[in-house]
């Protein structure tokens, strides 16, 4: 008797297998049972007819509830009409093992409302789209980490405690440290740099926090960042990397997760189109364009959403507006210096804006990379630093990487939640990480 993974059926079509899993539905026809199996690689349908089993198993099989636990051995056959995650396969069963009736279940294929469903996430994470969301989820960092490796970046982890602010201090978690302040890494990024004059090409990989007070489909207090750091690299480069690393990923979930993405009904052809390279376009020429477009809207919600200045940060309605332009992602470079984290290089001749770049996804997902090349003159970052508002002392060993051997160097930070909801097409990233951590949620 082999067991095996729903996902290895069509590797024993003919033979008699044994499946372990749980019970996602089932349809009582009297003498036949249609248990829809799964097991966390798939869902097959799983038949049992009366006659075929042992009678005392088939009145189990015709009270199984829910999510209730078995173990059923049968043989394995290819039919195109069988439903499943992927279809075409089923298992006539000849025996079943009761591991444990379930209680019932408080998610039923009725349709629930989001808090109740995020209030049992836990359970939550059984069902079809969240099992085809969070494979997608690990598909895309295996899918990032495998290229960056290929690549001949190593991975070198940064710290979740530190003594300083990576970014700026407006959302800082802090927490005491045995009576010290310390914070919750906001990026792995100053780290990165002293761990890249070692490595050359590094990345980090893990999670990272922002106390951020805004309750937006984009952002979360605890989300997964990867963040590339080169020497020798500049802005230039940077984008050529981001833009073939993107490619790559959107590529790799296409070839392999195809049952995933018929489960969210995902528009294929737009994720078909992310090819190399994407459109570049300078922070200027985006406020052109967007006070061009507000002087064409005459929506009234539509045309004050638009409004912008030569200097203004760009709000969710801004880069959704620049990205409906393109069909692919946009890099927006050069941002005002005066908008951005205070380790980014200003640009030669006119320090009023910096060697930044974000891209933005299409279809309104936002900005889901910022990177910057880093400034490399110690003076200048010194002085930076005592803007931060943190003790300079504790940037000490940051600056020393300007004065022992500094070099020119880049990198950026991919935000994975919302990657994971562009590639998956999701509206709100609080589906795209297991338990998320919003504004007024960090249950279960
Ligand atoms: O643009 P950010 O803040 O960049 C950094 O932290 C740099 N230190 C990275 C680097 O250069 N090494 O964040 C990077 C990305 C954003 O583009 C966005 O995708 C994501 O992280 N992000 C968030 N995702 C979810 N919730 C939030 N609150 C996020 N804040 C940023
Ligand atoms: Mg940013």
């Amino acid at each position: 008797m082999t067991i095996i993974r729903i996902s290895d059926l069509p590797a024993h079509n003919g033979q008699v297998v044994t499946l372990r899993g749980w019970v996602y539905d089932r349809t009582d026809k009297g003498k036949l049972q249609f248990i829809q199996l799964r097991d966390g690689t798939g869902i097959v349908q799983c038949v049992a007819f009366k006659r075929e089993m042992d009678e005392a198993e088939f009145e189990i099989a015709s009270k199984l509830t829910q999510e209730s636990s078995i173990i059923v051995t049968g043989t394995v056959r290819a039919d195109p009409r069988a439903p499943g995650v992927p279809g075409g396969w089923e298992l006539g069963i000849s025996k079943l093992e009761l591991v444990q009736m379930a209680e019932e279940y408080p998610i039923t294929p009725k349709e629930h409302g989001v808090e109740f469903l995020m209030d049992n996430r836990h359970l939550w994470l059984r069902s079809k789209r969240q099992w085809a969301i969070l494979r997608i989820r690990a598909a895309i960092v295996r899918a990032l980490r495998n290229w960056l490796d290929d690549q001949g970046f190593l991975l070198v982890d940064t710290p979740i405690i530190t003594p300083t602010a990576g970014e700026n201090t407006t959302n800082l978690f802090q927490i005491d440290y045995f009576g010290e302040p310390a914070y919750l890494a906001q990026t792995g990024q100053l780290y990165n740099e002293a761990n890249m004059m070692a490595f050359g090409r590094v990345y980090c990989f893990g999670p990272t926090f922002r106390a951020e007070k805004s309750k937006t489909r984009r952002h979360l207090m605890e989300f997964w960042m990867l963040e590339p750091e080169l020497a020798f690299c500049s802005l230039e480069e940077l984008m050529e990397l981001e833009e073939a690393m993107i490619a790559h990923v959107v590529a790799a979930v296409l070839e392999k997760h195809q049952p995933e993405l018929a489960i969210l009904e995902r528009d294929l052809s737009r994720l078909e189109a992310i090819k190399a390279p994407f459109a570049r376009i300078s922070y200027d020429e985006a406020v052109e364009r967007l006070q061009k477009l507000h002087a064409e809207t005459t929506d009234p919600e539509a045309k004050a959403e638009l409004a912008i200045q030569w200097g203004d940060d760009f709000g969710s309605p801004h880069e959704t507006a620049i990205a409906n332009m393109f069909d692919r992602p946009v890099f927006v470079y050069h941002y005002p210096t005066a908008i951005k984290a205070f380790y980014m290089e200003p640009v030669a001749g006119r320090p009023e804006v910096c060697r930044s770049v974000d891209l933005l996804a299409p279809e309104g997902y936002g900005e889901i990379t910022g990177g910057s090349e880093r400034i490399a003159d110690a003076a200048l970052l010194d002085k930076q630093i005592a803007t931060i508002g943190i003790d300079p002392s504790n940037y000490k060993w940051y600056l020393e990487l300007r004065r022992f051997g500094t070099v020119p160097h880049a990198g950026f930070g991919l935000g994975l939640e919302r990657t994971v909801a562009w590639i998956c097409g999701l509206p709100h990233v609080r589906e795209t990480i297991p338990y998320a951590r919003m504004l007024n949620r960090h249950y279960p």
